[in-house]
Parts: C-alpha cells; structure tokens; sequence
C-alpha cells in the first residue's frame, strides 16, 4: 500500500454518509471542490462521483499540523479525511443530498497536489468546448459528465440484464474485418504481412450475426463498437457503439414484440419512465406524407397537407409545372404566425432551398380576412379560398407551400416543420414520443451513380406481396425493414434478412452486381446460406443516441467519454497522426500527398 494511503480505508463515498450515522467516525476520500479558510474554521467541500461532502477543519479537532495542512488545500487536491459525522451547524443547504450534516475532521491525509485546473470543475460549464475536450480528463470530472457516463451504465446492464433473460447470447466479432463498403466508407487498417493489402473496420457486425445464425446460435447480442469515415453531426461520431441484435425462427412482430419490451425496461430502469406498449406504428409513406420524413417528430402536429389536387387546375406554373412531371404541391400550416415579418419568410425561402427547393410560396391570413399571398396574382378567389379550406387555414395563420417532386418536397417541409417548432417553442420537452417506421421502401435510385441502391443494405427481404415487382419494378417493392423513431432520431433499425438464393441473386442483380462481384465481396455469407440456414431478423441501437436521448443530452459527445471532433480527430490525444518513417515502410506505405 502506497505511504499515503497507510492505516487508511475508506468507509463511504461522499453521498453515502447520511444523518444516520451522526455521531460515527467515517473515513471519506475524494477531490476538493472548494476550500473556504474562515481563519479559525476551514471548511472543505469534498467530491466525489456521487456528489458533495461538507468537511469543517479546527484546529482543537485535528491539531496544529492537520489544520495548517488544511489550510494548504486547493482545488482538486486529492485528500482522505477521517471524522465524525455531524448535524450541520449551519444552515441546511437544500442543494445538496448531504446538505444537512458535515464530517468533523479528525485526520487529514493529502493523497496528492493538483496544478490549477485551466477550467473549474463545475456543473453546465461555459468553458468552451475545444478547452473541455483537450482536458477531457479534467470534463469528465464535472457532475453533469459524470451523470451521463453513471447513465449509460446503467443502461448497458439494464439490457444486458434483459436480454440475458430473454435468451439471448453475448458474443463478440472481429474488428479486423474484410472491407465491404455498403454506406458509409470504411475505415481501412493496413497489413504488414500482406503488404497492399488492407483490413476493414466494421460498420456494424451485420454480416457475422448472420453468420451466427447460420450456426444455430438462435439469438445473439453484441454491445459493438462500430466505425463510419462520414460526416460527422450533433447526433453521429465516427465511432459509436451499437447494442445490437439477431434472432432465428421470427419475422418483424417477433422482433418488434422483443425490443419494446426490451425499450419499455430500460426507459423504467434508467429514467422511471413508463411507456405505454404497444408502441404506435407508421408505414414510411405515412411518415413522409404527414411528417416530410422518415423519422418523424410527432411531438407536434404541423403535419404536411397534399393539395395537389386542389391546385391542378390553376394557372401558377411553379405549381402546375410540377404536377405535371409527376410531382406534388404541399403545404404546412404556420399557426398564428400570419404576421411574420418579410425578413422572417425570406430566411424560410433561403432554408428551403438549402433542401433543394427552388421556391417557397407563402399565404398568410391575415386577421381582417384579408390576405398577403405570394402568388395571389396567379390565381382565383375561389382557388384560394379552397386552398385556405384544404389547409384548415383559420385568420392569422401562415401557409407555406412547395412545389417539387414529392422527395424535395417532403425534406423541404420535414426540415422546415422541425425548424419552426424549435424556433415557436412549439415542442414539449418533456415528451417521449416512441414510434415505429415500417415497409421501407427497399430500393433507393441513386442519381449519381445511375442505379438502384439498397436503402438498408442489400440482405433486406423484400415483402412478400412487392416479390413478384423485384425485377420489373423494383422501385415499387417495400422492405421488410423497420426503424425505432424517439423524438425525430432514428434510434435504431433492422429488418428481416433474405435467406432464400434465388431471391438474393434477384436482388443482386437490380442491385447491379455481377455475380462474381457479389461472391468476391460477401462470398462468405453466400456460401454459408448454401448450407442450411434458418430465417432470421435482427436490429441495431445507436446506443450512444440512446443514451443522449434520455438524458436530454444536446449532443453526442456528451455521453461519450471521449469523443471526436467534426473533423474526426481527438484533441485530447491529437489523433489521428503521423507516425515514423519505419512504421510505414514496415507497411510497405508512402504517402503520396
Ligand atoms: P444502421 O446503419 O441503421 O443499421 O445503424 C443502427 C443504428 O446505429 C446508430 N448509428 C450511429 N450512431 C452514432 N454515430 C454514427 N455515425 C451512427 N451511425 C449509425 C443509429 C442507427 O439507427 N446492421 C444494421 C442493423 C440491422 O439491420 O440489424 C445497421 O447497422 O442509431
Ligand atoms: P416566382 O414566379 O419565381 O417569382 O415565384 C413566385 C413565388 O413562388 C415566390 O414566392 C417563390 O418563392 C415561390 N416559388 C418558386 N418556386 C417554388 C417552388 N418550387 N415551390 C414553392 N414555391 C415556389
């Protein structure tokens, strides 16, 4: 045992001593929050991960030598104290779990010094991030870290716990894995036997929990770390843990019945909340027709309103051009915002079109019955008022239309409902809002590259009733894929996986991949199915938005320990770096740039 610590044992975390043990001698240790030298008095608040613990230092208790050791004592000093436990003589601080007793100290142990930290260790610091993360180990200390990272916690055992019961097993896979591009791009890790060549790091275990089924595990779990090289966001990192799952012999109710109850005991567990089951559902034409998106916020209404029908005839070619090509003329209503200033809706106009929207066109009503319209000019009285009437327009509202086709449209008015609800307050904090998104549509087209992408990934099962349109008319065929929604995150995703030959072959080809190029890629995979494999389904939590997700967090890293800036590097570490000239020709790598 370390000199400092000799003849020394703590008793209790700071929190843990309460006004039961008054009267009892206690040995605590922790970090000094704050040190106020009263001269005579020296009062210390000590920290710990369970709070704060109020110490009085006099000189009759500890003697001369403890109390000028007391008297050195500065932020973030390390001590162990010894003494007794006491009713406070001073007020009752309220704000505090211990606020109504002290400890009385008998012996002081300085265990070791702190420099001045660059930044105080408090609750809701306002030091700027980039200092926070280059000292991450300092941010950690503060209690609103320390409650994120104690959350997560208990959220992994919680599920772990649960899917334990439910039979399910914990296994692990390979981080050294092949590199098999889906959505994002890969992280790449060289190979010094096999120079050229490159291991893949995983964008989730998906292609080895298959294969675990394939093996007759039956039911596998992973808490899985998982890396995407893609841009990062408030809600993504480039790496982040995914809790995730696979299940033989079931189809979507079976997985969907197994993850609320899993989702209804770690919102009991982690936060005492009660969420009602069945959790509601929604195919994702409704969401995208009601919501403009694919994980929508149903916290609040807003909803998108088609008119298309109800402006086809008009003479306002912004509206009638893209009807015409197919497209559709929608449009939310503004409650009570008929008088937003120009200034305002042009900001709206410049927002919309950051989505891809040529235009935005507006129709306010304004209180006098009359109306300030956009495209008034263009149209008749009568196209108006049935307009106004489509949109259960009342006096004072704010009518906002795009016209487009339907996927501008729908992100136009997704991302526009979202903004101004943040910005009318119009959403309710406290609110828990669980949804399901179903029947995906498999496929997405993909302009760039000219072809069909799948929209999950290319083992999704196509639903029964589409099969037979996989080859003619691939665009119309749904998914057997399903997402969790919380509050306008995508929490998670999964789907029933294809298990038959044939259909997968089908879905190669749409897919555009040359036969060889499929075995090249996920030749493992095929070759596995070709040896009796049971049909099989799973899901994947972003465990990291989980967890910021209840705790309110406003960003991902605020319930990662250490997390990557936008640029995906550690300003802690300064990874990523340059490593030695040996390392790379040990590689047999030279950077060209
Ligand atoms: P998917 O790609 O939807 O599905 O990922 C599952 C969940 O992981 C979280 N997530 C992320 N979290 C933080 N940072 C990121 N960069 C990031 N990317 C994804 C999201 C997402 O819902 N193999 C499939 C699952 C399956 O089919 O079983 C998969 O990975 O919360
Ligand atoms: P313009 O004829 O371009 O002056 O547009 C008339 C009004 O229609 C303006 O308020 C534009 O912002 C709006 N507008 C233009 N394009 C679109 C569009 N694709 N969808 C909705 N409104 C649009």
């Amino acid at each position: 045992m370390a000199e400092e610590m000799r003849g020394l044992k703590r008793s209790h975390r700071c929190t843990e001593v309460n006004n039961s043990h008054i009267g009892q001698i206690v040995t605590v240790m922790g970090w000094v929050q704050k040190s106020r030298n009263k001269g005579s008095i020296i009062f210390v608040d000590l920290r710990d991960r369970t709070g704060i613990l109020q110490i009085i230092f006099e000189e009759s208790d500890i003697g001369e030598e403890g109390f000028s050791k007391a008297g050195q004592l500065r932020s973030e000093f390390v001590i162990g104290v010894v003494g007794k436990v006491e009713k406070r003589a001073g007020a009752v601080n309220e704000d505090l779990k211990t606020g109504d007793i002290e400890i009385r100290a008998k012996e002081l142990r300085i265990l070791s010094e702190s420099k001045t930290p660059p930044f105080p260790i408090e609750e809701k610091s306002k030091t700027k991030d980039e200092l926070r993360l280059k000292y991450r180990y300092l941010d950690l200390r503060r209690p609103d870290l320390q409650r994120n990272l104690m959350m997560r916690s208990k959220i992994t055992t919680s599920i772990r716990n649960f899917l334990a019961e439910e039979g399910f097993l914990e296994m692990e896979t390979p981080i050294l894995g092949k590199s098999t591009p889906e959505g994002a791009r890969d992280y790449l890790v060289p190979s010094r036997v096999h120079p050229g060549k490159f291991y893949g790091l995983p964008q989730s275990p998906q292609l080895y929990k298959q294969l675990f089924m394939c093996a007759g595990y039956d039911r596998y779990f992973q808490i899985a770390k998982c890396f995407r090289d893609e841009d990062l966001r408030a809600d993504r990192q480039p790496e982040f843990t995914q809790v995730d799952m696979e299940l033989s012999f079931v189809d979507v109710d079976d997985v969907i019945d197994v993850n609320e109850r899993l989702l209804q005991k770690v919102c009991k567990d982690a936060i005492g909340l009660d969420i009602p089951l069945p959790i509601p559902r929604m195919t994702w034409r409704e969401a995208m027709d009601r919501f403009g998106s694919d994980k929508p916020d149903t916290r609040f209404k807003m909803e998108l309103v088609d008119v298309s029908k109800v402006v086809e005839g008009c003479k306002f070619s912004v509206f009638t051009a893209p009807l015409e090509r197919g497209g559709s003329v929608r449009g939310i209503n503004v409650k009570g915002q008929a008088s937003m200033s120009r200034k305002k809706i042009d900001a709206l106009v410049e927002f919309a079109k950051e989505f891809g929207a040529k235009g935005l066109a507006y129709f306010a009503v304004l209180e006098d019955g009359t109306y300030k319209c956009s495209f008034g000019k263009f149209m008749e009285e009568e196209e108006l008022k049935s307009l106004a009437e489509a949109m259960e327009a009342k006096k004072g509202d704010l009518l906002l239309f795009a016209a487009d086709k339907n996927t501008i449209v729908w992100d136009v008015l997704g991302n526009l409902r979202i903004k101004l609800a943040k910005e009318l307050d119009l959403i309710d904090n406290h609110a828990f809002h669980f949804l399901w998104v179903t029947h995906f549509p498999l496929l997405e087209w993909n302009e760039e590259g000219k072809r069909f992408v799948a929209m999950h990934h290319p083992f999704t099962m196509p639903m029964e009733e589409d099969l037979s349109l996989l080859d003619k008319e691939p665009e119309k065929v749904r998914a057997k894929a399903y997402d969790i929604i919380l509050n306008g995150t995508e929490l998670g995703g999964g789907s029933v996986r294809i298990f038959q030959r044939e259909v997968q072959e089908t879905m190669f080809r749409v897919l555009g991949f040359e036969k060889e190029e499929a075995y090249e890629r996920f030749g493992f995979l095929l070759h596995a199915f070709e040896y009796g494999v049971p049909p099989h389904a799973g899901l994947a939590y972003g465990l990291d938005r989980l967890v910021m997700l209840l705790v309110k967090a406003e960003s991902i890293r605020e319930v990662i320990a250490f997390p990557k800036v936008k640029d995906a590097s550690c300003l802690m570490t300064d990874a990523p770096n340059i490593v030695d000239k040996e390392q790379l020709d040990e590689l047999k790598l030279s950077i060209s740039t």
